[in-house]
């Protein structure tokens, strides 16, 4: 796989010590990032993983951006990409030619976007959580694979609920990508099951089925 970052990286971090179990299924064969020198990117390259860097800024238009991302990850032929982190919506040049899952700090659909652990919080939710979905053209719109709550403290702020929640994303993280790897997935509609398609599936559906 490859994993797209942004930040800090820790379930990219996760993946990685997963990954160091060979039954585990899944190799990162790179590290993507939008910006350079992050702390999640370093830590990668410590690891002896591949790194790069394809900078937001440094396009005028985004689907030129979307495009360069798109190669780059294709530079290291993956068989999925995983957005752990990655605050940029990528668009159809990626999406369109790389299968890619994303972990969202949310229970989607409620409180998709940049700022959902903020959002959550002022909506006064008592139970938020984390998702993991694949990717499509829509900002976390795509079919959900997995999702665990987490319920809202008293007292909570954005940065200590986010912790919270960032501790339940990194197991569900490894264990959705690992059963991804090892067992492949089915697609039909908006529903996700794990497991190569069977014979009754629909055209569409093939289409989509990747392993
Ligand atoms: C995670 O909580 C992830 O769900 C969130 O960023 C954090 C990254 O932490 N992603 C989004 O908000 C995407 N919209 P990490 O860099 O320590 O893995």
């Amino acid at each position: 796989m490859v994993v797209l970052i942004s930040g800090a990286g820790s379930n990219m971090a996760a993946l990685l010590e997963a990954c160091s179990d060979p039954e585990y299924g899944a190799q990162i064969v790179a590290v993507g990032s939008d910006r350079a020198g992050t702390a999640g990117q370093k830590l990668a390259a410590e690891a002896g993983v591949p790194t790069f860097v394809v900078p937001f800024r440094e396009y005028t238009d985004r689907s030129e951006w979307d495009r360069a991302m798109s190669d780059r990850i294709a530079d290291h032929t993956p068989d999925l990409v995983v957005s752990a982190g990655f605050m940029r919506i990528l668009g159809p040049a990626v999406v369109g030619r790389h299968p890619a899952v994303n972990i969202h700090p949310a229970l989607l659909p409620s409180f998709p976007g940049a700022r959902a652990v903020r959002d959550a919080l002022a909506h006064g939710v008592r139970l938020t959580g984390t998702t993991i979905h694949f990717l499509d053209e829509g900002v976390d719109s795509g079919p959900i694979i997995a999702q665990m709550g987490v319920p809202v403290e008293d007292g909570d702020d954005e940065a200590r609920l986010h912790e919270r929640i960032k501790h339940v994303e990194r197991r569900m993280l490894v264990d959705t990508v690992g059963r991804l790897a090892r067992q492949g997935w089915t697609i039909e509609g908006r529903h996700v099951r794990f497991g190569r398609t069977e014979d009754s599936v629909t055209d569409a559906t093939e289409k989509k089925e990747n392993r």
